[in-house]
C-alpha cells in the first residue's frame, strides 16, 4: 500500500516514515529541503533497510506534485509539509500564507482530480486552541482566533481540508493537532534539525548543553504554576510517529463517505519548563546553565491534551517516557557535533 508523505524529511515527517516502513508501507516521499537535509534519506535507509522514493518538489508547483500522483496510486497522503516558525510568520506571512495553506491547497486539488480513495491525515497542532480556558484540553474545546500567522495556517487548513471531505467522493481526513514533540531516532540517524537560534525549548536546551550556546533563558517564573514556569505537554517523537500510522490504519478501515474527525495528541501530562530542564540534567547527568529572563511574547500560559478521544477511537496511547525523549535529544546533539568537528 503506497502512503504519499510531504515534508517526510523534516522532524516529524522522518521519523514517521520510518515507522510506516516498519508496518510494511511503501513510501515515497516530497520535500522541498527548505527545512531538510537530503541526508536523511540515507539515514532513513540505513535505519530501515529500504530505500524510499524521493522527490524534490516543492508542493506549490501543481504541476509537479500532479506528476506524481499520475505515476503512482496513493492510498494515503501524510502531509507535513509547511513552514513552522511563529516568530518567522509574524514577520513574513505572505510566506507562511502562501507555503503552508497554497500547498495544502494544490494538494486537495489535485485529489480532487484522482478516481482512487484517498486517506489523508493532516499535521494541525495544539496551537490552535490558544489559551484554553480548560485544562486539559480536549476536542470540544473552541479553536481561536489565531495570534501568528503560523496557527491561522494551521486553522484555515484544518477547514479547507474538511470542507473537501464533505463535498468529495474520494477523500477522507484526519487532523491530528500535536502538543510538543521532543526527542530523536534511538539510533541517533535522525532527529531535529533546528535552522539557526532555535526556537524551541528542548532545542536550545541541549545546543546549550554541548556549549553552542552560552546559556538558556527560561522565559518567566510568575507563571501562576506550580513553580512559575510555563506548562506544555511534550510528546516522544516516536510516539508521535505511531499515532499517525494510527490514523492511518484508522482510516483505511473506514467504508463510509466524507469523514473528517480530529484528534489531540500528546501524552495528557503537563511538565513545567523547569521541570523539563531539571530532568534533562538528572537523565543525562549534565548541569545546565541557565537563567530567569523575562515572559515571552505570545506564550501561553499552560496546555496539557485531553487524549480519551484519540486514545478509545483510534487506539493510540503514548508509551514512550519522556526521560527517555531527552536523552535521545542529547545523544542526537552530541552526533551533530560529532559531524561538525569531522
Ligand atoms: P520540519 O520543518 O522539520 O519539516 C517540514 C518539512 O516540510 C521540511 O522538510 C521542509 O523542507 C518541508 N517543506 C516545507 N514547505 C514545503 C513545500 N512547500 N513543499 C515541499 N516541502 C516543504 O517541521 P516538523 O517539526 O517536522 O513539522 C512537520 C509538520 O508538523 C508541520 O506542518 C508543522 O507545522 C507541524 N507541527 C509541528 C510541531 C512541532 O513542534 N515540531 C508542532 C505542531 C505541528
Ligand atoms: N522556552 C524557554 N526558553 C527557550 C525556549 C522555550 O523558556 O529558549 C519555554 C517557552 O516559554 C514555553 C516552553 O519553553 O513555555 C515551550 O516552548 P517551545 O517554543 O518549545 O514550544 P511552544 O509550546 O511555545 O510552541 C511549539 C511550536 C509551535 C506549536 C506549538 C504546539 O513552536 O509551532 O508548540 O505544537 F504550535
Amino acid at each position: 500500500m503506497k502512503i504519499l508523505v510531504t515534508g517526510g524529511l523534516g522532524y516529524i515527517g522522518s521519523h514517521t516514515a520510518i515507522e510506516l516502513i516498519n508496518k510494511g508501507f511503501n513510501v515515497t516521499i516530497i520535500d522541498s529541503l527548505v527545512n531538510s537535509n537530503i541526508k536523511v534519506l540515507d539515514n532513513i535507509e540505513n535505519i530501515t533497510g529500504k530505500r524510499v522514493e524521493f522527490h524534490k518538489i516543492d508542493l506549490r508547483s501543481k504541476d509537479e506534485l500532479y506528476s506524481i500522483f499520475q505515476k503512482n496510486i496513493f492510498s494515503g497522503v501524510v502531509h507535513f509539509a509547511a513552514l513552522k516558525s511563529v516568530s518567522e510568520s509574524v514577520n513574513n506571512p505572505k510566506l507562511y500564507y502562501d507555503n503552508n495553506v497554497g500547498s495544502t491547497e494544490n494538494l486537495l486539488d489535485i485529489i480532487s482530480s484522482r478516481k482512487e480513495k484517498i486517506n489523508l491525515i493532516f499535521s494541525s497542532s495544539c496551537t490552535v486552541y490558544g489559551q484554553a480556558k480548560k485544562l486539559p484540553i480536549n476536542e470540544s474545546s473552541p479553536v481561536l482566533n489565531q495570534e501568528s500567522p503560523y496557527g491561522e495556517t494551521k486553522k484555515i487548513c484544518e477547514e479547507i481540508i474538511q470542507n473537501q471531505t464533505i463535498k468529495s467522493e474520494n477523500l477522507n481526513a484526519i487532523s491530528l493537532r500535536y502538543f510538543n514533540p521532543i526527542g530523536a531516532h534511538e539510533s541517533s540517524l535522525i532527529g531535529e534539525l533546528p535552522n539557526g537560534i532555535p526556537d524551541n525549548l528542548v532545542p536550545y536546551i541541549t545546543q546549550t548543553a554541548i556549549g553552542k550556546r552560552k546559556e538558556l533563558t527560561i522565559f518567566g517564573n510568575d507563571y501562576p504554576t506550580r513553580d512559575g514556569t510555563c506548562i506544555r505537554d511534550y510528546i516522544h517523537i516516536k510516539d508521535l510517529a505511531e499515532a499517525h500510522v494510527a490514523a492511518i490504519e484508522y482510516l483505511l478501515k473506514i467504508k463510509k463517505q466524507n469523514f473528517y474527525d480530529f484528534f489531540n495528541v500528546g501524552t495528557g501530562k503537563g511538565l513545567t519548563v523547569l521541570e523539563l530542564v531539571k530532568m534533562f540534567e538528572k537523565i543525562n547527568n549534565i548541569k545546565l546553565n541557565y537563567r530567569i529572563g523575562d515572559r515571552r511574547n505570545g506564550d501561553i500560559i499552560s496546555a496539557y491534551a485531553n487524549t480519551k478521544k484519540v486514545n478509545k477511537t483510534i487506539g493510540w496511547h503514548a508509551k514512550n517516557e519522556i526521560s527517555n525523549a531527552l536523552k535521545t535529544a542529547w545523544k542526537w546533539e552530541l552526533k551533530l557535533h560529532s559531524l561538525d568537528d569531522n
